[in-house]
């Protein structure tokens, strides 16, 4: 296909659309978000039956939003119309013109599952940002932190870890450090099977397996790994830019995800791989999990407070430990060295494809950073511009011209939680096709990718 034919609803590969009813995008339509749904209004009453004494107004005002949402899922099951967006947000014209543009006469059946996706939690932001008492609320706030008390064992095993792993005597032999990273982006990588959207489908036990942390599991999971440029990312990992020696992680979900997130960052830090850390937030709750702003501070407090894992078989050094750590993480936002930043871009219904022409100041900026990391399946979605291409196309060519050429140095870091799969060579092709069903290969988060440019 020409370049110039391209467009957001006409993606250089057919779309996922949920008018194919075997598709992932037809399940998440149908099923997938009426519970998310749910789950936020589950959210919404609980906090109602908490401020109806206190608070009113706010109480009452959260019945309309209840309704609001009620009237939601009402229009996804009749397939209406996507409507112009309402509120009076900085992205509001943005997304409006998009929607004029591009997706006109889709409904929510037949406008891309990407940019449809979006456009949900677009909708969802809407109404709370169209109310008086409840502007700033996240109604997936509460899943967030209930997920991360669960990951108690896998936070106390690595931040006991922490203070060999920054060692300086590890520090100063780049053998040393090079065997610790390939453990850690390891850790990095599988932070991102457990996201709250995709717990209508997990365990608790199977949460706490893809959490293990232990030497001989990692091990063992990199046979599910099917692209893997991890030793490429090392190579621009230890250069010493003559620039800022800065590395952005543009971030997925909350919680666990981004404490190991953390724990990578800080160990870039520490032994001096890097001297600045970007991370990139979303500006409203997306996707259920991923990372506010706020909930950086939030987690460190859940950190640092006594009583948040309730977790009897801890020591005092064990606590000690992640005290200590996350005291040298508030530091690092306090003097700069850490930096969370939000831009409207990553809140839109596009491909990356689109970063260059619609977020030209953020694409600019990102360009000094001597390593960006792209984290999870959404993130691995907009870089492929979520068709269907051959998965044997080179990740060079599926991330597009502009990210392919003017933006190099870029990871993604990826649980396959999704149809798009891109960078296999023909020999894994054949292999996974042939031992793994589809659903399991490219949906069920147990296979994941590591692909650089
Ligand atoms: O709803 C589908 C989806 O976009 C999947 O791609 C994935 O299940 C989830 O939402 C988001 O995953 P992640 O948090 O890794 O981006
Ligand atoms: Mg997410």
């Amino acid at each position: 296909m020409a370049n110039s034919d391209i467009t957001p609803n006409n993606p250089p590969y057919p779309a996922f659309r949920a008018t194919n009813k075997e598709s992932f995008a037809y399940d998440t339509t149908v099923r997938r978000w009426p519970i998310i749904i749910d789950s936020a209004i589950v959210d919404i009453q609980k906090t109602i039956d908490e401020v109806e004494k206190s608070d009113e107004k706010k109480a009452k005002e959260g019945t309309l939003i209840i309704q609001a949402l009620e009237d939601l899922k009402k229009e996804l099951a009749a397939d209406a119309p996507l409507r112009p967006i309402k509120d009076n947000h900085s992205d509001t014209d943005k997304w409006n013109t998009h929607l004029q543009t591009w997706f006109s006469n889709c409904t929510w059946f037949n406008g891309t599952w990407l940019f449809n996706e979006c456009y949900i939690y677009r909708r969802i932001y809407e109404i709370f940002n169209l109310s008086t008492h409840w502007q700033k609320y996240d109604c997936f706030e509460r899943q967030k932190i209930n997920t991360f008390r669960g990951s108690h064992a896998a936070v106390f095993d690595l931040a006991t870890k922490m203070p060999g792993l920054i060692d300086p005597a590890n520090a100063s032999s780049l053998e040393k450090l090079e065997l610790i990273y390939h453990e850690l982006i390891q850790v990095c990588l599988w932070g991102n099977a457990t996201d709250l959207s995709l717990l209508t489908n997990m365990s608790k036990e199977d949460i706490q397996r893809l959490q293990a942390v232990e030497k001989d599991r990692l091990a063992e999971r990199r046979q599910y790994i099917l692209a893997d440029d991890t030793q490429k990312v090392w190579e621009a990992l230890k250069r010493k830019p003559s620039g800022v020696n800065r590395v952005d992680f543009v971030l997925d979900n909350a919680g666990f995800e981004v404490f190991v997130d953390m724990i990578f960052a800080d160990w870039l830090l520490q032994v001096g791989l890097a001297d600045k850390i970007v991370f990139h937030c979303k500006e409203m709750p997306w996707f259920v999990s991923d990372v506010m702003p706020k909930d950086m501070p939030l987690m460190f407090q859940c950190c640092l407070d006594e009583d948040f894992f309730a977790e009897e078989n801890k020591t005092e050094a064990d606590r000690r430990a992640l005290m200590i750590m996350v005291k040298r993480w508030q530091q690092y936002v306090q003097d700069g060295v850490l930096e969370c930043r939000s831009h409207d871009f990553w809140t839109y219904g596009l491909s990356y494809w689109y970063m260059k022409s619609e977020a030209p100041d953020l694409f600019e900026d990102m360009k000094k950073a001597k390593l960006v990391l792209y984290k999870g399946d959404l993130n691995y979605r907009k870089l492929v511009f979520d068709c269907d291409f051959p998965v044997t196309t080179p990740f060079k060519e599926a991330i597009g011209p502009a990210m392919a050429n003017d933006f190099t140095h870029i990871v993604t870091l990826r649980t396959n939680k999704a149809d798009p799969v891109v960078g296999l060579t023909d020999e894994t092709k054949r292999d996974i096709e042939s031992r793994a069903t589809r659903q399991e290969w490219r949906f069920s988060g147990k296979y994941a990718v590591v692909e650089f440019n």
